[in-house]
């Protein structure tokens, strides 16, 4: 098997670390081989994206048109440069199965035979999405639509299976400002859609790691990551299978690159998933923003690696933005150089983050028409932790509610979500946001934060109007 050829069915492994140092075992058969006919520095840095990502395990992707395959320029820069593929259109729903029942995998093959020729891996992408739906499964609805659904995903990956390093299983199911679903054909037959769409493809291709995918979902703080988030918690939690999270990243002036985004890979990490930074453009491919970006999945163990959407700036689906490595002649622009860099200089045995906390506070019960709340510290590491607040309603529904707790040791809320909090001395206030206020009888809703300080988990007491 060649350097970087697909693994096995069979091989997906939920904890990243394993493949990582696959992958850097690989790397150093190479390395030995270089070594026996070109003496070399050991810290050699190396020379292209994809060898210096795997450098640490991880790998460094691309989109991939079939359209472009037969323009050489194209082909030589992604052939050189990266070790992963994602087809860019090609297996999506429209393309697989344009007449129900008919799949048709000519262009997906044609990326897919060109990966593998090549020695590189594929994302697959995607199986289940509101987008891109050929027309026959835009106008079903219900029991009919779901059914579709489940066919597409056994159609397609039994056509790809043991082919394929992920799927982007479910692709953009959130609302952007919400924080919940997006409405969709797909969300109106249910809202445990998701989840079957992921019990789905685990039986059907069980070596392939199964992704949610979505975009800004960067910032922690924003709405649609919480709420990317919780459904990832829920799922871990009740053992629908899910093994990553692939935050695209399209940034730009609506959309920047956040200074949480390292937070925001690492508290989805700490779920028990492997992150992947899977659509990476940056309007105007600021060096510095793209070093950002390569540094913060580098500081989190479980993320995997990186792909661009797309090869040149010409070939982006956002062209005029010039967001990608190379310009339309083909040429590095200083963000491929401040990417490769960061690369290079990657601690190849990091680290890891310590392992999350999880101390669950006995969980109150609520009196008739009052409200209880819970912290659960979620995540720590040197200097700060990470907490989810319950906020529970008993046999009454609640509307409005305030959580208060003391803290014990000089701790400080660095960050907080879906509430708003007023400090006084070691007392921490939080009050429900406009939207999360609400809660039906017996039901709840959380809140979470970051905070300073050593990481604990107070008893909170929760009061409503
Ligand atoms: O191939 C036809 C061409 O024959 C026709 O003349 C032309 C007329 O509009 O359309 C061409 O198809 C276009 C296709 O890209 C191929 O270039 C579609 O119209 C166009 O809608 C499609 O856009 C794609 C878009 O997804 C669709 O939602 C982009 O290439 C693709 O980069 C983009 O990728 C998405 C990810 O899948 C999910 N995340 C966001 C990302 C960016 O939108």
């Amino acid at each position: 098997m060649g350097a970087n050829a697909i693994p096995p069915p069979g091989t997906r492994r939920p904890v990243s670390g394993l493949r990582r140092a696959l992958i850097a075992g690989t790397l150093g058969v190479l390395g030995t081989i270089t070594a026996l006919t070109l003496p070399a520095p050991s810290d050699a840095a190396a020379s292209t994206l994809g060898a210096a990502a795997a450098q640490s395990g991880r790998y460094f992707g691309t989109a991939i048109n079939a359209g472009k395959l037969n323009d050489s320029a194209y082909t030589t820069i992604a052939n050189r440069e990266f070790n992963m593929v994602t087809a860019e259109n090609e297996m999506k729903i429209d393309a697989t199965e344009p007449n129900r029942g008919q799949f048709n995998f000519t262009n997906g093959d044609r990326v897919h035979n060109w990966a593998v020729q090549n020695g590189k891996q594929v994302r697959g992408h995607t199986l289940a999405w509101h987008s891109q739906q050929p027309g026959w499964m835009q106008s079903l609805s219900g029991s009919a639509l779901r059914q579709a659904m489940i066919d597409h995903i056994n159609g397609v990956m039994a056509h790809y299976k043991g082919k394929i390093y992920a799927w982007d299983v479910v692709n953009e199911a959130f609302d952007d400002g919400s924080g919940g679903r997006r409405d969709s054909n797909l969300q109106r037959t249910g809202n445990d859609w998701i989840e079957v769409a992921f019990r789905t493809a685990r039986a059907a291709d069980p070596a392939a790691e199964l992704c949610y995918n979505d975009y800004n979902i960067d910032n922690w703080t924003w709405a649609k990551t919480q709420g990317v988030y919780n459904m990832v918690r829920d799922f871990k939690s009740r053992g629908v299978p899910i093994d990553c999270v692939g935050l695209q990243a399209h940034f730009n002036g609506g959309s920047p690159y956040p200074s949480n985004f390292r937070t925001t890979l690492q508290n989805f990490a700490a779920l028990g998933v492997d992150v992947a930074i899977t659509e990476l453009d940056i309007q105007g491919a600021s060096a510095t923003t793209y070093a950002n970006v390569t540094n913060d999945c580098l500081a989190v163990p479980r993320c995997v690696g990186i792909t661009t959407w797309g090869v040149r700036d010409s070939d982006s689906w956002r062209s005029g933005d010039t967001p990608l490595l190379f310009d339309g002649n083909g040429n590095k622009k200083a963000a491929y150089t401040s990417v490769l860099n960061a690369l290079n200089a990657a601690d190849p045995n990091p680290t890891p983050t310590p392992t999350p906390t999880v101390t669950p506070t006995p969980t109150p019960t609520p009196e008739p028409g009052a409200c209880s709340a819970t912290i659960t510290t979620v995540n720590s590491w040197q200097g700060g932790f990470q907490s989810t607040v319950t906020v529970r309603a008993g046999t009454s529904p609640v509307n409005g509610w305030t959580v208060r707790w003391t803290w014990p040791g000089g701790q400080a809320i660095s960050s907080l979500w879906n509430g708003t909090h007023t400090v006084s001395g070691s007392t921490v206030t939080v009050r429900n946001a406009p939207y999360n206020g609400s809660i039906a009888a017996n039901g709840s809703a959380t809140f979470g934060f970051t905070a300073n300080g050593a990481a604990t988990t107070p008893t909170a007491t929760c009061a409503s109007p």
